[in-house]
């Protein structure tokens, strides 16, 4: 079954065609980044008015790729939530209007579900089997870890291999700041460019993790939940009326004397040994919360089998250090491919095979919501 996926949550048009939910045929993801860098984080007007301009190019061109043609798109699956209202609309209305004309199958595809799905894809497109799902190891425990989440899920897979279908407990969220939110913050801070999490990853490289005492991120309540907005604070006190602050001041200045984007290695150049130190203790202790709690999370719920997604699902440390994790504790650790880890319609349209596949269809009553939990919640 061919699926034409559409997301357009937050700064990206994209657009993708799956075969079977396994296979990608064409991926086309149109970043917004230039646009919102001078803001240092999405400005969601002209992340709207940006969609607008692309979303039937990019459709066009993902068909395109595939080398199928509309009349061939077997079912449409499309973000609906959650996300900026303004630049879901866009994506969903043209998503409906494909539907309506083409005669087509429509389904609405909940964001978190599409990350969760960007793991299932990713083994499936490695392993180029047919077994995927069940090879990949339900239930499981998920990190979903992105600029507008971070949240742990218990999934499940219901038994019946020829249609299977996931239900998803979640174990705990953020109560404040996304991880690549903070991340975004911290290099807006230092101005060190947007967005943050990849500069970070690259400059965290040449820095001491141990440089900086940022503490430990402590909370009452719910051990599997988050909280990052105390560690940002943390890193503004070292900043705030110290030489890194007029450093940052003196950077900013740079970045706009210059006409294109800056390499990690010019960025890199313009910072002292204490910036870089404290970008490292930052990451370092954002990885090492992330880490502990989903570890603990994956033996509360007993399970032997881990996936992480999401833009931050890219931190280079991060991989490394669940890839330790996964042999201390004895549990497997699974990633999409870094394309299939930030936002993309290849994962959309995998989670829509399955609701297809299943006959959860929607009719042209859907709409797109800015908050859209996934999943049941812990009691
Ligand atoms: O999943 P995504 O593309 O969009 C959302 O759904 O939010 O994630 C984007 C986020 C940004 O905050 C970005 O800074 C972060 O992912 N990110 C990273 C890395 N690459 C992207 N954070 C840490 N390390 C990275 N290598
Ligand atoms: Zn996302």
């Amino acid at each position: 079954m061919l699926v034409l996926g559409i997301e357009s949550s937050c700064d990206e048009t994209a657009a993708a065609v799956v075969a079977d939910g396994k296979r990608i045929l064409s991926n086309v993801v149109a970043s917004q980044i230039p646009i919102h860098e001078k803001f240092g984080g999405v400005v969601p007007e002209l992340a709207s008015r940006e969609h607008l301009r692309k979303i039937v190019p990019v459709v066009d061109e993902a068909c395109r790729q595939a080398g199928v043609g509309f009349g061939e798109i077997e079912g449409i699956a499309v973000t609906e939530g959650p996300g900026l209202i303004g630049s879901l609309l866009v994506g969903l209305v043209y998503g409906k209007a494909l539907a309506l004309c083409l005669h087509k199958p429509l389904v609405g595809i909940n964001h978190l579900e599409g990350h969760i799905h960007a793991v299932l894809l990713h083994n499936a497109m490695e392993k180029q089997a047919d077994d995927q799902v069940a090879s990949a190891g339900f239930p499981n425990v998920t990190l979903v870890v992105s600029g507008g989440h971070t949240i742990l899920y218990r999934v499940e897979m219901a038994a019946d291999p020829a249609a299977p279908l996931f239900s998803y407990h979640r174990l705990g969220q953020t109560r404040d700041d996304a991880a690549g939110e903070a991340f975004d913050k911290v290099a807006k801070l230092l101005a060190l460019g947007y967005p943050g999490g990849p500069i970070i990853d690259r400059l965290a490289r040449h820095g001491n993790p141990q440089g900086f005492d940022l503490g430990r991120i402590r909370m009452k309540g719910n051990p599997l939940d988050f909280s990052f907005s105390g560690l940002k604070t943390a890193v503004l006190y070292r900043v705030r009326g110290t030489p890194l602050a007029s450093e940052a001041e003196e950077r900013k200045a740079w970045r706009k004397s210059l006409r294109g984007q800056p390499t990690s290695d010019e960025i890199r150049a313009q910072c002292s040994p204490t910036t870089l130190n404290l970008v490292a203790s930052f990451q370092e202790a954002v990885v090492r919360d992330l880490i502990q709690r989903t570890v603990a999370a994956a033996t509360e719920a007993k399970v032997g089998t881990v996936f992480v997604s999401g833009g931050v699902a890219c931190n280079s440390l991060l991989r490394e250090r669940f890839s330790q994790a996964a042999q201390e504790h004895n549990f497997k650790v699974f990633f999409p491919s870094l394309a299939l880890s930030t936002d993309n319609a290849a994962m959309i349209a995998a989670a829509g095979y399955y609701k297809l596949m299943a006959g959860q269809f929607a009719d042209l009553s859907l709409t797109a919501h800015a908050s859209f939990p996934l999943g049941d919640s812990r009691g």
